[in-house]
């Protein structure tokens, strides 16, 4: 569970007219259309906007490592803004504090800009002091409303919070109360579905949850490490070899794991859940009071092994069970399904879903609590 003991929080906020409020947003996407992340970044930003805030806007795109590449850039992202929340936004695409902090100053209340990747600056996954004081000297108060970066201790994250009055932006809120609502007070019986890749990650969550959880459904590669842990051969099939040794111990204890019984394969590689286990999973999802989701079932980029997950999606929709789905590809299948409406809560994180569930430190969110 998150402790927000202390935290501030974006919406009792007055009385910001003519600051500057640098957003920590959840930028990272590639495609803009349809994006949830995009979708759930704007309330907070225009919250800002209304009242008279100059905003300045951060995020990161992939794992740049402190180099400056195209392929990171966030100017993909200037359309989406252009259409969603103003025209007139500005992009810099340098780091050069001052220069940047003066034409902020100068500009008229409720303009809003938006930094290049932040990951650019090498300072910025080193949790670097002196880039973190930098970026604050850029504003009069932070946000974060980036829940899926909030698992990193980074500078945009963690480090700036010593430097300027911290606040939790409303999609942080949100995820936070959701979340936390789901671990604190689950409607009976809890089921986990975690397939997808990051068979560790996963693996951490059924350890984490194992006593509040009354069954795990698993599809993916932990599916198929757990196989090979029992024994079986899965041929071609994609394993986590890492992690085998401890699971080969630990899978014995845990009945409360639910195996695919079928799959679809190809050249002997299992590729997604079969119609068997697809019937097996949606009856468990029908019994349950709360469901998390995070991890598709199989290679669902590929129409023929898209079943599984679509099947999963199904039940969720159709159930009466509080539902939580995370994970860029799980979400995006629920957005493509147009099922939005039939679960309770999409969150942005993927691995700081995973790394929540799992009990895992927050920086992002401890170093709100703190201020
Ligand atoms: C995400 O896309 O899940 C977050 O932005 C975190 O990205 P990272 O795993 O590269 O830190």
């Amino acid at each position: 569970m998150i402790s927000t003991y202390g935290m501030k929080y974006l919406k009792n906020l007055r009385n910001f007219e003519g600051k500057i409020a640098l957003v920590r947003s959840s930028l990272n996407v590639e495609d803009i259309k349809n994006s949830l992340r995009l979708e759930k970044s704007l309330d907070t930003l225009n919250f800002l906007k209304k009242g008279g805030a100059k905003i300045i806007i951060i995020g990161h795109r992939g794992r740049p490592h402190g180099h400056v590449s195209k392929d990171f850039t966030l100017l993909h992202l200037m359309p989406f803004f252009k259409k969603n929340l103003t025209r007139s936004i500005h992009f810099f695409d340098h780091f050069n504090p001052r220069a940047i902090r003066a034409k902020v100053k100068k500009s008229k209340n409720g303009s809003v800009f938006l930094l290049e990747n932040i990951r650019f600056n090498i300072g910025e996954e080193k949790n670097d002091k002196t880039f973190a004081h930098q970026l604050a000297g850029l504003g009069d108060f932070y946000v974060n409303d980036d829940f899926s970066t909030s698992h990193r201790e980074h500078a945009s994250i963690a480090a700036i919070t010593k430097h300027l009055p911290g606040f939790a932006g409303l999609a942080l809120e949100k995820e936070i109360e959701e979340l936390d609502g789901v671990m604190k007070r689950p409607k009976k019986p809890l089921v986990v579905i975690l397939a997808g890749g990051k068979a560790f990650d996963k693996f951490s969550v059924v350890e984490h949850l194992y006593d509040k959880a009354g069954k795990f459904l698993i599809g993916g590669v932990i599916a198929n490490t757990i196989l090979v842990a029992k024994g079986e051969d899965v041929a071609n099939s994609v394993v986590d070899h890492k992690l085998l040794p401890s699971l080969k111990e630990k899978h014995l204890r845990m009945r409360k794991l639910i195996l695919p019984s079928d799959f679809i394969k190809e050249k002997n590689k299992i590729l997604d859940i079969g119609p068997k286990s697809q019937g097996e999973f949606a009856r468990h999802i029908k019994g349950a009071g709360t469901v998390i989701w995070a991890g598709p079932m199989g290679f669902f980029e590929n129409p023929l092994y898209r079943g599984g997950s679509e099947a999963v999606a199904k039940a969720i929709a159709k159930s009466n069970a509080y539902s939580i789905i995370g994970g860029g590809e799980t979400s995006s299948l629920i957005v493509d399904m147009k099922l939005e409406n039939k679960v309770n809560f999409l969150s942005t994180g993927g691995g700081a879903m995973l790394a929540y569930l799992a009990g895992k430190p927050m920086p992002g969110i401890t170093a709100l609590e703190k201020r």
